[in-house]
């Protein structure tokens, strides 16, 4: 059943880049290139800013299973790969902590996310530089703070800051901060996102982002929390 959707799945992928190739629009084939942005933007918390592992998120559960998408354990070729993206551990091989993408991602951000993967699996070198491409081309804005928000930083605090991501249910003592309540100066954001909430003398369970994001990400991340107090 999987892999008949699967396959379906990569007809139509195929489908929409013919109609897409068609129209010219460059900004929508799937290339490597534009999969890194998708990778940094969705995969990164758990698989690691290089995919070779140590997300924040894989180091902040405790028996997390290993992300390094260097040393693949079920997805090995094209095929595999967009199917392992696409159920992630939805059809009950991979571990459930794996998110299926299927319905996140649009085929061209899928197939991009799978070339992506095995060009840095085939060259890991090019894959770094392809990633460290799409740091050095972003630019500050809300668009972007809101991306980092939904893919870092939600999981804990929630859909609209209020402390009620999924992990809430686990992290407790003190829960994921309401953000929508914060009133701590910009100075003080900054340090407490870049550094971690030990830095600050806070719960270790606030993870540090310095190394995690661009210096676009946390300024834009920084602005995209400040526009949801209330
Ligand atoms: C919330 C955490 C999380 C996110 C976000 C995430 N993954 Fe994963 N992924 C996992 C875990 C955990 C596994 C390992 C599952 C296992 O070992 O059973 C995994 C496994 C995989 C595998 C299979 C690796 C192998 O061993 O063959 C691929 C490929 C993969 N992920 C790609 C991606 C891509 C691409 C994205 C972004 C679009 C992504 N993942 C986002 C947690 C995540
Ligand atoms: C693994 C869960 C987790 C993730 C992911 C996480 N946080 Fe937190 N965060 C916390 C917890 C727990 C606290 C409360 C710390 C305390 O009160 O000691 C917190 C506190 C904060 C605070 C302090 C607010 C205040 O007014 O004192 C800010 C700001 C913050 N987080 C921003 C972020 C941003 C931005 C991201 C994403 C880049 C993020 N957090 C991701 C768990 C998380």
């Amino acid at each position: 059943m999987a892999t008949r959707i699967g396959t379906k799945l990569i007809a139509l992928g195929s489908l929409l880049m013919a109609i897409h190739s068609a129209s010219s629009n460059e900004g929508l084939y799937a290339s490597a290139s534009h999969g890194a942005e998708v990778f940094a933007n969705r995969c990164s918390l758990c698989h690691g800013s290089d995919a070779m592992g140590g997300g924040l998120l894989s180091l902040t559960i405790a028996d997390y299973p290993a992300t390094n998408l260097l040393t693949p354990k079920y997805a090995t070729d094209l095929d595999s790969l967009r199917e392992a993206i696409f159920w992630g551990g939805s059809d009950g091989r991979m571990s459930h902590l794996s998110p299926p993408w299927g319905n996140e991602l649009t085929c061209v951000e899928l197939e991009s996310v799978v070339l992506f993967v095995q060009e840095i699996r085939k060259n890991v070198k090019s894959g770094l530089t392809l990633l460290g491409a799409v740091a050095s081309e972003q630019q500050p804005s809300m668009k972007l703070g809101r991306l980092v928000y939904d893919s870092r930083c939600q999981l804990c605090h929630g859909a609209s800051g209020h402390g009620d991501g999924k992990l809430a249910k686990v992290i407790k003592d003190p829960p994921p901060f309401d953000l929508t309540q914060s009133t701590v100066p910009t100075a003080y954001l900054q340090r407490i996102i870049g550094e971690g909430g030990a830095a600050v003398g806070r719960s270790v369970k606030m993870p540090p982002w310095k190394d995690e994001l661009s210096e676009a990400e946390f300024s834009s991340v920084i602005a995209y929390i400040k526009a949801l107090r209330e």
